[in-house]
């Protein structure tokens, strides 16, 4: 992949933007990493608190030739792929909080939010947005995060180099990519899971709300998380909720 790497000193959001670029024509491989961003955004409509120094804030073009039915597939290979490169520079196993989540010890260290554009007369996928956040160097978290977030420095005790890991994730991209064909990595997918074969709280994000408890069980062919309700089994799509750890 030919890598064009974009930087800016700030940004509403690199996905945003990114997703300008690519509607004007922006070339796969484009990748644009902000040092820091005023309107982050994070999955189900919420905001990706981005202040500088600390973290990692990139987005990156792909334009795959895939059934828009499998673009569901890219958070979870980008997931691989950017858990793959936290455990190459820290020393540490990262996991995958299905199905966008980054894990260190038990604690969220990065989100990832994909946004695609449709060709709307083919009716097909016209490029998709991956946009990463990783908190890289935060040492001290609010009373109230402490327990749920963290950094890669704060976990692995040492300063991670932030030009270091942005070109692990772009090589990590590189080498899953191709697999998003075949769906293969969704085995290393599930190796990295922190749900699977759990009790796990599933939160609708519908404006009917409410919450139950089911176990974890699988992920099928598209990345859905399978679990079982009540001894019946049931598919999960990310879009429709949010799943929290059974206390
Ligand atoms: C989440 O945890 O809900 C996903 C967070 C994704 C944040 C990244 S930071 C870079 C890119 N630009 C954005 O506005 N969001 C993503």
């Amino acid at each position: 992949m030919n890598w064009q790497k974009e930087y800016l000193e700030e940004t509403d959001s690199t996905n945003r933007y990114l997703k300008e670029l690519a509607s004007n024509g922006a070339p796969e491989g484009t990748v644009i990493i902000a040092k820091k961003q005023n309107a982050g955004r994070g999955r189900l409509g919420r905001n990706f608190f981005s202040p500088e120094g600390t973290g990692i804030y990139m987005s990156i073009l792909l334009r795959p030739e895939i059934a828009l039915s499998r673009s569901v597939l890219l958070t979870s290979m980008a997931a691989v792929a950017v858990a793959c490169a936290i455990e190459r520079v820290s020393g540490l196993k990262a996991q995958i909080k299905w199905v966008n989540d980054i894990y260190l010890n038990c604690k969220k260290t990065c989100g990832i939010l994909t946004e695609s554009g449709i060709n709307t007369e083919s009716g097909s996928l016209s490029f998709a947005v991956v946009g990463i956040g990783i908190n890289v160097g935060q040492m001290e978290f609010p009373e109230e995060l402490s327990q749920i977030a963290t950094s890669v420095s704060n976990e692995c005790g040492f300063n991670v180099d932030k030009e270091l890991l942005i070109e692990e994730v772009l090589n990590e991209l590189e080498r899953w990519y191709p697999t998003l064909w075949d769906g293969s990595f969704l085995e290393e997918s599930k190796k990295r899971s922190v749900l699977l074969g759990k009790e796990i709280l599933v939160v609708d994000v519908s404006p009917e709300g409410g919450s139950y408890s089911a176990l974890a069980v699988d992920l099928n062919e598209l990345g859905n998380l399978i679990i079982e309700r009540n001894g019946v089994t049931e598919v999960l799509n990310s879009g429709e909720v949010s799943i929290r750890f059974s206390s």
